[in-house]
């Protein structure tokens, strides 16, 4: 379904932390329903720029965490000027959003079982995914238990953190690692940073497991106009927000050092 020309309003309901991050509900009653792995571009109605620098200039891009019921949800973790003024938002504030954008993951192949694999913020499209389609197995990675306190959005999952403050002790391609053992007929679903993305990658190439990695690369438009999302493929350059941000696996290289970060 193709985002409706220019950006409309979304007022603020929600304001949920989950450790470090925020989940935004807002109502988008007009909107088309969104697929799993599909983003929209997020700005603040009002102080959006005028920060440090006077960023942001430019909206943000965030994965639909859920859609339901005419409301959107955004998994959002402050790590910048954008994030930040996202994370101020309170009910009755207003969100300014283009969407949904994008490919989003794709049906898995015939007699194929999805395995889920996110790592931190990257966990926000699995969790539409899981709604829409379910899954055989989800497998969540973070830094530590604070962090792993959003992994109460998948039901199910099972949870790796770095730091052993809760569930696996070490990353989420050890669980990854497992789960793959014997299992001819998975097909990884992945969203997380890039090298988590990478790991995930060559374990699934080791293995002959087709996987779908969901990539970020820095977005200025969202919809193909401006060259800033460019990434690097097998097949030369593509625009990530046209083209992705799922691709294949096979289409990659590598899954590292493929985009760049908006002003
Ligand atoms: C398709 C797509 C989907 C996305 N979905 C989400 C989402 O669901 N939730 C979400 O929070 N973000 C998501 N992002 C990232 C988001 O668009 C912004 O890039 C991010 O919020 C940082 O913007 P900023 O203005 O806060 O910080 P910036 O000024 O852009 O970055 C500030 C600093 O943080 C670093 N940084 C940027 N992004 C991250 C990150 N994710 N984790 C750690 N450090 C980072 C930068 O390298 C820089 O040093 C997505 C991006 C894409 C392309
Ligand atoms: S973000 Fe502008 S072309 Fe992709």
């Amino acid at each position: 379904m193709q985002a409706p020309f220019g950006r409309r309003p979304a007022p603020v309901i929600r304001r949920t932390a989950y450790g470090p991050y925020v989940v935004l509900t807002v109502e988008d009653a007009s909107g088309p329903e969104p697929q799993a792995g599909q983003f929209y571009m997020l700005a603040a109605a009002a102080r959006w720029g005028g920060g440090e620098g006077e960023r942001p200039f430019l909206p943000r891009a965030f994965s639909v965490l859920r859609a339901r019921r005419g409301q959107l949800e955004f998994l959002v973790h402050d790590v910048g000027p954008g994030s930040h003024r996202l994370c101020e938002l309170e009910p009755g504030d207003e969100l300014l959003i283009v969407g949904p954008l994008g490919i989003p993951f794709a049906p898995v192949r015939e007699r194929r079982r999805a395995v889920l694999v996110g790592g931190g913020v990257g966990i926000a499209p699995l969790a539409i995914l899981q709604d829409q389609r379910g899954a055989d197995a989800v497998l969540l990675g973070f830094r530590d238990a604070d962090h792993a306190a959003a992994a109460a959005l998948l039901p199910h999952a099972r949870i790796a953190t770095d730091d052993g403050s809760a569930g696996h002790g070490g990353f989420v391609t050890d669980l990854l690692g497992e789960q793959l053992h014997g299992n001819a007929h998975a097909e990884v679903l992945a969203c997380g940073p890039p090298a988590m993305l990478e790991a995930v990658r060559q374990l699934c190439a080791e293995r002959e497991v087709p996987a779908q990695l969901a990539l970020e690369s820095g977005m200025a438009c969202g919809f193909g106009a401006c060259f800033g999302c460019v990434v690097h493929t097998r097949k030369g350059l593509i625009r990530l927000c046209v083209d992705g941000p799922v691709l294949d696996a096979a289409r990659l290289e590598s899954a590292v050092g493929v985009g760049a970060t908006a002003g």
